[in-house]
């Protein structure tokens, strides 16, 4: 009796230290307790070694005995996993296609994003084949095609139009995700690129138009490396109209702190 409480003790303190280190460990509960019966099962196996021998059986007996035996192991197995939490496959692929749709979902607008980029070049392209058309003399043509309403608020060209331009031009930071690569107001940049905050007072409006549209224009110094690479992406001009980018200039060219310590831009073309 004492061997057995001995044993169980010496399974239970085994038992326990793995669930320990396994939970040290992060792993899961489950297997914890799996851990933990596996090291009661061999303490009483253990203590079975203490038990005295059964009488010899044969014949009809014996079979009886064995089928039993294995009757009894197979319902604790079977009994013993029912516990544990079950899984439904139905269930499981319900889910894995809910995350798949939500790719595909965001593939897809990947896709239509790419296309309104592209319809947004190609009305680039409309409106400088009309100046040009204007510039020959065709302008009339133009105009009853495209005859804007009259009192057009952005060919007047209104007097709040200022205030307009800096939101634009901080909407268009955030959407074209400058920040990412940037530092500014001592936020972003956890790519390598160079902190904005000085760069109203080295490049003008223009200027900084130019690097957007063209980064191999411009090279910030001591960012060879980076110019040469191309890290900068040449892709903005497709993604922005002339007027969110001039904005987007002109919201940067604000920015005047010589505290800050911007890289002097190099022209390059
Ligand atoms: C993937 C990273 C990345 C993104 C996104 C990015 N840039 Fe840059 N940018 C750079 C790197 C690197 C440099 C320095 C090398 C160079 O001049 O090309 C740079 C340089 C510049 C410079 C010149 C700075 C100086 O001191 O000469 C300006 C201005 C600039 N970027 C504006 C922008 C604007 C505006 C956007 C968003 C429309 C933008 N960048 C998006 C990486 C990036």
């Amino acid at each position: 009796m004492w061997n057995l409480f001995k044993k169980l003790t010496v399974g239970l303190v085994v038992g326990g230290g793995l669930v320990a280190v396994a939970n040290s460990q992060e792993v899961p509960v489950s297997f914890q307790l799996l851990f933990f019966v596996v090291s009661l099962i061999g303490a009483v196996t253990f203590a079975l070694l203490d038990a005295k021998a059964m009488s010899v059986m044969n014949g009809g007996m014996s079979f009886l005995a064995v089928t039993a035996f294995w009757v009894f192991l197979i319902s604790v197995c079977v009994a013993g996993a029912s516990f544990l939490p079950q899984f439904d496959p139905e269930d499981e692929k319900a889910k894995i296609s809910k995350l798949l749709d939500k790719e595909r979902k965001q593939s897809a607008q990947g896709k239509t994003e790419e296309l309104i980029a592209r319809a947004k070049a190609l009305d680039q392209q409309v409106k400088a084949l009309e100046d040009r058309l204007k510039g020959i003399g065709g302008g009339q043509a133009v105009a009853t095609i495209q005859a804007p309403p009259a009192g057009d608020k952005s060919a007047a060209g209104s007097g709040g139009a200022s205030g307009d331009i800096m939101k634009v031009g901080e909407e268009q930071w955030q959407l074209q995700e400058c920040y990412n690569c940037h530092k500014l107001r001592g936020e972003g940049g956890k790519k390598r690129g160079p902190e904005l905050d000085n760069i109203g007072t080295l490049l003008t409006i223009e200027e900084i138009q130019q690097k957007i549209a063209d980064p191999k224009s411009f090279m910030a110094e001591g960012y060879d490396k980076e110019w040469q690479k191309g890290i900068m992406p040449d892709k903005f001009k497709d993604l922005m109209d002339p007027k969110e980018m001039l904005a987007l200039a002109t919201w940067l060219g604000s920015f005047k702190n010589t505290a800050i310590n911007t890289p002097k831009p190099i022209k390059k073309k």
